[in-house]
């Protein structure tokens, strides 16, 4: 069996990182979401990965590499524009070649890994298994409708009207039925060639399509609200470790990660919370469910509840909560007189001042 994971796509619900870096690369307690996908893959003992990529295939190349760092064999397939979930399975029909393989969607984050799920595949071989969840607003994703035996019976691409709650994991196992399939698909109305349509062919044309319905815990990282969210459930979690330098004057509280070369003096840090390797808190207060990725600078500030990305800065800022700060960003007070905010905001930041 082999996995196909989509790490393509334009992220525009993430602008601006977006406009510089993967959505897949944005980090979750310091490591990026797609790592985690990556291992959940191995985990179910599935070794030969191919990536689907775009515009960013080379930070994901980087990021990546051969996959053996992840115990993986890992290729790549060029996607020329993010033209659908259905059109990354039509252009790694040489790569899939006629196996079985699970398609994992690079941005998904879900807890308790996949390999279950797998091994039930490989059992029962459905022509396609799919995932689903109970979310509130089920208009944002593909919603499966069932009948009273539980069968699927329809899927809509995020609908107007749901037939239920149900929404489409972003994993899918499928066998090679899947690229007949594909074939016969058009765009829809928003231009892609969409895997729920694909699915609903197999339905329509007789394949055998299962489902499993998991109450555990699921995100799309789409966007900033649910990276913060994901961000949050990984670090409590993480362990509790101390590799970098902490001077007497500070308080460390809960469960804490300081990664080796970081240095802390006279803060207050209050976990769950990770402080990245190279990254320097002086006289500061790190709340609850932040990261601090590597190289980062925070200086006589308070911060929870965020996210800040490699080599940003914040000197004199109190108080930052609910926040995704890009890389190498500055952040700092205006200076007293005249009392303005002085901005120098990227296309499609967001901004929230309080004053
Ligand atoms: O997260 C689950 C949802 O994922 C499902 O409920 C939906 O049925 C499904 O269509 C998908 O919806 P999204 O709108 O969230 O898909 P998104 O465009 O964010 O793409 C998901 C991942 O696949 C993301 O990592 C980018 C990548 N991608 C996407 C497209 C459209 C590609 O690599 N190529 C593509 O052409």
């Amino acid at each position: 069996m082999k996995a196909l994971v989509l790490a393509g796509g334009a992220g525009t619900r993430l602008r601006p990182i977006t406009h510089t870096s993967a959505k897949q690369l944005l980090p979750v307690a310091n490591k990026p979401v797609l790592f985690y996908g990556l291992e959940a893959i191995r985990d179910a003992g599935i070794t030969d990965v191919g990536l689907v990529v775009g515009d960013t295939a080379a930070a994901i190349r980087a990021a990546v590499g051969d996959g053996s760092s992840f115990g993986l064999d890992a290729s790549y397939v060029r996607q020329e524009a993010p033209l659908g979930l259905a059109h990354a399975v039509l252009v790694a029909r040489d790569f899939l070649g006629d196996d079985d393989f699970v398609m994992y969607l690079g941005d998904n984050f879900i807890v308790g890994g996949i390999a279950q799920l797998v091994e039930e595949f490989r059992t029962t071989r459905p022509d396609a298994q799919i995932l689903l969840t109970r979310v509130p607003d089920p208009t944002e994703f593909g919603v499966a409708e069932l009948n009273d035996a539980g069968q699927v019976v329809g899927l809509e691409e995020k609908p107007q009207q749901p037939k239920s709650d149900l929404a489409l994991v972003g994993v899918y196992m499928f066998t090679s039925a899947v690229h007949e399939a594909v074939q016969h698909l058009k765009p829809s109305g928003r231009g892609e060639l969409e895997i729920t349509e694909a699915i609903q062919w197999l339905i329509d044309n007789g394949r055998k399509v299962t489902s499993t319905t998991i109450s555990g815990y699921w995100k799309d990282t789409g966007n900033v609200a649910d990276m913060l969210e994901v961000n949050r459930m990984v670090l409590e979690t993480v362990e509790p470790r101390q590799g970098g330098m902490v001077d007497a004057g500070c308080d460390l509280i809960g469960r804490v990660v300081i990664e080796d070369g970081a240095q802390v003096s006279g803060s207050r840090i209050v976990g769950p919370v990770i402080i990245g390797a190279g990254s320097r808190v002086t006289d500061s207060y790190v709340g609850p469910f932040t990261s601090v990725a590597p190289d980062c600078v925070i200086a006589d500030s308070e911060i929870e509840y965020s996210i800040v990305l490699r080599g940003a800065s914040i000197r004199g800022v109190r108080r930052i909560e609910a926040s995704f700060i890009g890389h190498d960003v500055q952040v700092t007070p205006a200076p007293r007189v005249p009392k303005a905010h002085r901005l120098i905001l990227g296309d499609h930041s967001r901004v929230q001042i309080s004053s």
